[in-house]
């Protein structure tokens, strides 16, 4: 069991990047050209934030399961720094998407690019961390 969400956690990463990534591009776009905000907006937004918190639930439930295990602890960096980055970015994702859905239309599209950069790179780190890249 633990495996088998580990494999899921491990591979849902990808999207959770790609949707990510999206949105980044997207927003940076829309912020340097005329800040325009259309459904397709709302949308990345919207799939962006299922996408991560599927990834959210996925780390949880990975943890309460290896909580139960004794692995947590065992190893610090893995159990208990990647789950505090990414917690944070979680965090930061969602308290930055309400503010875009509260900002003036003309101010949607730079929040959103602002939200995402800082959570894209919380997670980055977050990842890094865990795959020895940093
Ligand atoms: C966007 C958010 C996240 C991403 C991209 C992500 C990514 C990853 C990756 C790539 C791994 C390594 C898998 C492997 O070694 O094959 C991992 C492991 C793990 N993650 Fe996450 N994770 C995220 C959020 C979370 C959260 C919020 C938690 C817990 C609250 C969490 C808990 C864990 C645990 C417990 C492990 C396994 C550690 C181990 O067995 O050594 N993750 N995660």
């Amino acid at each position: 069991m633990y495996n088998f969400l580990l494999m899921a956690h491990s591979g849902w990463r990808y999207l959770a990047l790609l949707a990510l990534a999206v949105a980044v591009i997207k927003y940076v776009l829309g912020w340097l050209g005329n800040g325009g905000w259309g459904k397709l907006d709302r949308q990345i937004g919207v799939i962006t934030t299922i996408v991560v918190d599927i990834q959210l639930l996925l780390g949880l439930i990975l943890w309460a399961i290896g909580a139960g295990m004794g692995l947590v602890g065992a190893n610090i960096t893995r159990t208990v720094e990647h789950p505090v980055w990414m917690l944070i970015a979680i965090v930061v994702m969602h308290m930055g998407w309400s503010r875009t859905k509260k900002a003036a239309d003309g101010a949607k599209a730079r929040t959103a690019a602002i939200t995402f950069i800082a959570t894209g790179l919380l997670v980055a780190v977050g990842v890094a961390r865990i795959t020895g890249m940093m």
